[in-house]
């Protein structure tokens, strides 16, 4: 792509220029745009760049590994793995207000990034993969300055804290943009063109309190629902889909044994930039299929309903 190439042979020399011989750290969040944040800087710079990936315990199925091992194996970036699991497990322990949960993450990921970032012997410069979307959502929500809908845990709590000079190479990207220079840079078609997931991470996929039980169980029913989307040949054509597991149970029933289990949603939607969205327009067939792999294969899940609320009104996540 010639756009994407001059992009990021442009955004190479501003990288050196800002930077020049200082030390740079770049938080990985598993996500598309701090990678292809993080691979960009380290073609400008080397290994003036450590990246810190805190495994908060919320992250998909296999997504820690997928992210070291892409890292450390096909790129040689230096790469810090935190498992903090259960410090994010024990801090969310009885939470269930959606603002306080976002809020509990938020600040104990910033501690313990501050914490490896330290050990890993400190930087002067801070690298984020902030969007151009990022930077007006976090402005002003859905139009109005003074109400904040969600509060992002990727964008502002770090630099304040961290008195450090911001390096965001992709600050004038949306979407689509970060996915084709990601393919410039030679990350994995998989990879880049993976589904957006948010800070937060199942956290907030899991209304009412958190814990790892409930995280293991949600963590099964979305990697089904994903295989599933990914065989029908349709997770190219979806912005974002995943499960959410909710904090009702119902009763059903399972050979001849009465089943009192937890309910869980699926989402799916099409989207731009995440400002709006439509939900996706599966077929019968895809959605009975697919409830019915859960529930045999999912234990403490007997009931799959299908969310089909577009944003406005509804938004993306569940919280
Ligand atoms: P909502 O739920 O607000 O989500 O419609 C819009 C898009 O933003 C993602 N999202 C987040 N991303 N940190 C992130 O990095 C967050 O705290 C966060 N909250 C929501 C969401 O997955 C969707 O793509």
């Amino acid at each position: 792509d010639w756009t994407m190439a001059a992009f990021k042979d442009e955004a190479i020399s501003k990288i050196r220029e800002q930077v020049g011989k200082g030390k740079v750290i770049c938080g990985l969040s598993g996500g598309v745009d701090s990678a292809v944040a993080a691979v960009l800087i380290h073609e400008a710079i080397g290994d003036q760049l450590t990246c810190v990936f805190v495994d908060t315990g919320l992250m998909r199925m296999n997504e820690a590994h997928e992210v070291v091992t892409l890292f450390r194996d096909s790129f040689n970036i230096p790469l810090v793995h935190a498992d903090e699991g259960e410090l994010f497990m024990g801090a969310l322990d009885g939470i269930d207000d959606p603002e306080t949960k976002r809020k509990t993450i938020g600040k104990l990921f910033i501690d313990v990034f501050e914490k490896h970032a330290k050990e890993a012997g400190g930087a002067d410069f801070l690298a984020q993969g902030t969007l151009y979307p990022d930077v007006i959502e976090s402005v002003s929500f859905d139009g109005g300055p003074s109400v904040t809908i969600k509060s992002h845990h990727n964008v502002g709590g770090l630099p304040a804290r961290m008195n450090m000079k911001l390096v965001e190479p992709l600050r004038e990207l949306f979407k689509d943009e970060v996915r084709a220079l990601g393919r410039e840079l030679g990350l994995p078609d998989a990879f880049v063109g993976r589904h957006p997931f948010p800070g937060p991470g199942l956290a907030i996929r899991i209304p009412g309190a958190v814990s790892k039980e409930k995280a293991d169980i949600l963590r099964k029913a979305d990697a089904i629902y994903i295989e599933e989307i990914r065989k029908a040949g349709l997770y190219d054509q979806i912005w974002q889909a995943f499960a959410v597991l909710l904090p009702v149970r119902t009763v059903g029933v399972m050979g001849d044994e009465r089943t009192y289990d937890a309910v869980l949603g699926l989402r799916a939607v099409t989207s731009v930039d995440g400002m709006t969205a439509d939900y996706f327009p599966f077929d019968h067939d895809f959605l009975g299929r697919t409830a019915t792999r859960i529930i045999n294969e999912v234990r403490g899940v007997n009931r799959v309903v299908y969310d089909v609320t577009s944003k406005p009104p509804g938004t993306i996540e569940w919280e």
